[in-house]
């Protein structure tokens, strides 16, 4: 949006991979020459985009591989991940505790000529030392006592949900969120040092840990489904994805006991069948590598006992 360009959403699949031939259709309905695509390994879970990536050079259409929820630093990519895209975007702030980077990687050195970046000022360095410190100390996900949930719950199913305030807004330039001049700073030093000095084994071991802890914890769990049940070696999650049946009013209790949960409510209004669904099914529960087992146990009840509970009035 930024550059004035279209913007065409395709369908996926249940696993979140890209419908080729809804994609195919797509493609034929656009009339501009369609210049990128861009396509994700959700939650970090590596997806065979072989098929794809001829797909898009056969049409000379970029294929730039959405590393985002991957484990994928300057010196390290999680493996199946990153060969595929003729540029490839990752964002190591979601693995390590540092406070910005986005990386663009090319295998084609060329291809980054005319990518100019600038260095952060001594300022921005600080603020990212200060907020990498803060964090460092307040990291904490504040679990209450794990036998004070039912009660709370009680209390919770007794009141009707507060339904949110559900808008489609239309928008013909980037969000406020985004700085033009932000894309072109180089990432600050403090975070760079941050990804170099942590460890990528002991990152990966306690994720894929914590990941195997909701798998075998959801299989007592009723009205829920794993997205991913299998994980497979070498991968680093991002979250742990969980598709729940009754969001109304399971998210909503959820969120009011103060369970960690993500959900893409924000997503872009589109004739996706699996993008609607998802929207308000999909939960993104964390797997952090920081988390303690008493944190994921505390999680783990209060997700048991609220998708056990119906609402007095019944699931709508
Ligand atoms: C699938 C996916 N791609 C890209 C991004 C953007 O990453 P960043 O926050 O580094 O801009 C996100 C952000 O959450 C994401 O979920």
């Amino acid at each position: 949006m930024a550059l004035e360009a279209e913007v065409h959403l395709y369908r996926l699949q249940a696993d979140l991979s890209p419908d080729l031939d809804a994609l195919e259709k797509l493609l034929a309905s656009i009339e501009k020459p369609v210049k990128a695509l861009l396509a994700t390994h959700y939650f970090g879970i590596a997806k065979d985009f072989s098929r794809l990536k001829a797909f898009c050079v056969n049409r000379e259409i970029t294929l730039i591989e959405d590393c985002s929820h991957v484990l994928f630093t300057e010196h390290f990519r999680a493996a199946g991940t990153g060969s595929y895209g003729h540029f490839v975007v990752s964002s190591p702030y979601k693995f390590f505790a540092c406070d910005d980077g986005g990386l663009l990687y090319t295998p084609e050195d060329h291809l980054l000529d005319r990518v100019k970046t600038v260095p952060a000022t001594p300022v921005e360095e600080l603020r990212g030392i200060k907020h990498a410190w803060e964090r460092s100390r307040s990291a904490r996900i504040m679990i209450g006592d794990i036998s004070s949930i039912d009660l709370r719950l009680e209390s919770l199913s007794a009141c009707p949900v507060v339904p949110g305030n559900d808008e489609i807004e239309e928008r013909s330039a980037p969000s406020a969120l985004f700085s033009g001049a932000l894309a072109h700073r180089e990432s600050l030093r403090c975070s760079r040092l941050i990804v170099d000095q942590s460890s990528i084994t002991d990152n990966m071991r306690r994720r894929r840990e914590n990941y195997h802890r909701w798998l075998e914890a959801v299989t007592r769990i009723s009205n829920c489904q794993t997205l991913f049940s299998d994980l497979p070696e070498h991968t680093a999650p991002y979250m742990f994805p969980l598709y729940i049946a009754h969001p109304d009013p399971h998210f909503y209790w959820l969120k009011h006991l103060g369970v960690p949960i993500w959900r893409w409510d924000e997503m872009a209004d589109s004739n996706c069948r699996i993008s609607q669904d998802y929207r308000l099914h999909l939960l993104h529960l964390p797997c952090h590598q920081a988390l303690t087992s008493n944190q994921l146990e505390w999680m783990i009840t209060a997700l048991d006992k609220t998708l056990n509970r119906s609402s007095a009035k019944g699931f709508q």
